[in-house]
């Protein structure tokens, strides 16, 4: 019953972002009609000769980050993409835009947006291109990227053949599969009188419903092992609650992140008196932050690059 319950409200979520990516009409969304209505001035066209090999990509799309040492999952990624998928050119591209704009002014980078990382593809004269997104869930910033890969496939003379790849957790299946991942990335010395709690990130989206499945399947696994989220449900007083019920007095927490950075650095273990680690503390319980990016587990990463093969294989949307 419960299994049904989370892969209706999966499905419905993934249906209603879908849905959404036709009709969003935030401000990222007009930047990036601006910015794809330049770049059409200059697409030349790039239809293939007989016997030219087809030039492709797989454009990687993450959140982005300012932590220098959070770099390393984005590494890690870009080193088993290429891996596996060896005649494809492997790129970057950033969704946020405070990231992008914080880390030109600070170190002089350059990074681009997705519409900016396509418009150079397409000038380049590459001919298939697959947007991986490298997202946790399908909240907003995948809407977006939804939006800004409908422009670009709509573009005269532009890339002939554009997909995009699904976020970590944007199906049951993958649902299942992640929670056990997590489940295993907890230490081994930790004894099941022990708590694990994942810090995800949360968001005023629907898709937050997600992390509510999560905690669900999580329970199902391991009656101590907790999921909440710094911006949405379930909250980490939702957690006590349970922690108490269930008389934990250790913990150990792990960010549900790609990186881990600003928020698993200071929100969830800095010695701050907010920090999940202060509030866990006062409230009877020790905690041992294990600050890992999602990202850095290869198994986990085997998830994305699974989403990216069913996008190159022409079953995503
Ligand atoms: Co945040």
């Amino acid at each position: 019953m419960l299994k049904v319950l989370i892969m209706v409200v999966c499905a419905l979520i993934v249906n209603l972002s879908m849905a959404h990516c036709g009709g969003c009409k935030s401000t990222v969304v007009q930047e990036e009609v601006l910015m794809a209505s330049h770049a059409v001035s200059h697409y030349g066209s790039h239809a293939s000769k007989k016997g030219e090999t087809v030039k492709q990509a797989i454009l990687l799309v993450a959140f982005g980050t300012s932590e220098k040492s959070a770099q390393v999952s984005f590494e890690n990624i870009a080193k088993l993409a290429g891996k596996r998928f060896s005649n494809y050119e492997i790129r970057w591209a950033f969704t946020s835009k405070m990231i992008r704009k914080k880390l030109a002014r600070l170190e002089g980078k350059q990074l681009d947006s997705p519409s900016m990382a396509l418009e150079k593809l397409a000038d380049e004269g590459f001919e298939k291109v697959i947007v991986q997104s490298l997202h946790t869930i399908p909240g907003a910033e995948f809407d977006d990227l939804c939006a800004t890969v409908k422009l670009a496939k709509q573009q005269k003379g532009g890339i002939a053949h554009i997909a995009i790849g699904q976020p970590l957790v944007a199906n049951y299946a993958n649902l299942d599969r992640v929670v056990d991942l997590m489940l295993k990335s907890a230490p081994v010395e930790r004894k099941n009188t022990e708590a694990v709690i994942f810090m995800g990130h949360g968001t005023h989206h629907y898709a937050n419903l997600i992390y509510v499945a999560f905690q669900a399947l999580l329970n199902d696994k391991d009656k101590n092992a907790f999921i909440g989220t710094v911006e949405g449900n379930p909250t980490l007083d939702d957690i006590i609650a349970k922690c108490k019920k269930n008389n934990i007095k250790k913990a150990y927490l792990i960010p549900f992140m790609s990186v881990a950075g600003d928020h698993a650095k200071n929100d969830m273990a800095s010695d701050e008196d907010d920090s999940w680690k202060s509030v866990l503390k006062a409230n009877g319980i020790d905690a041992i932050s294990i600050l890992k990016g999602t990202a850095e587990n290869d198994k986990i990463v085997e998830v994305w690059l699974d989403n990216c093969q069913t996008a190159i294989e022409g079953n995503s949307h």
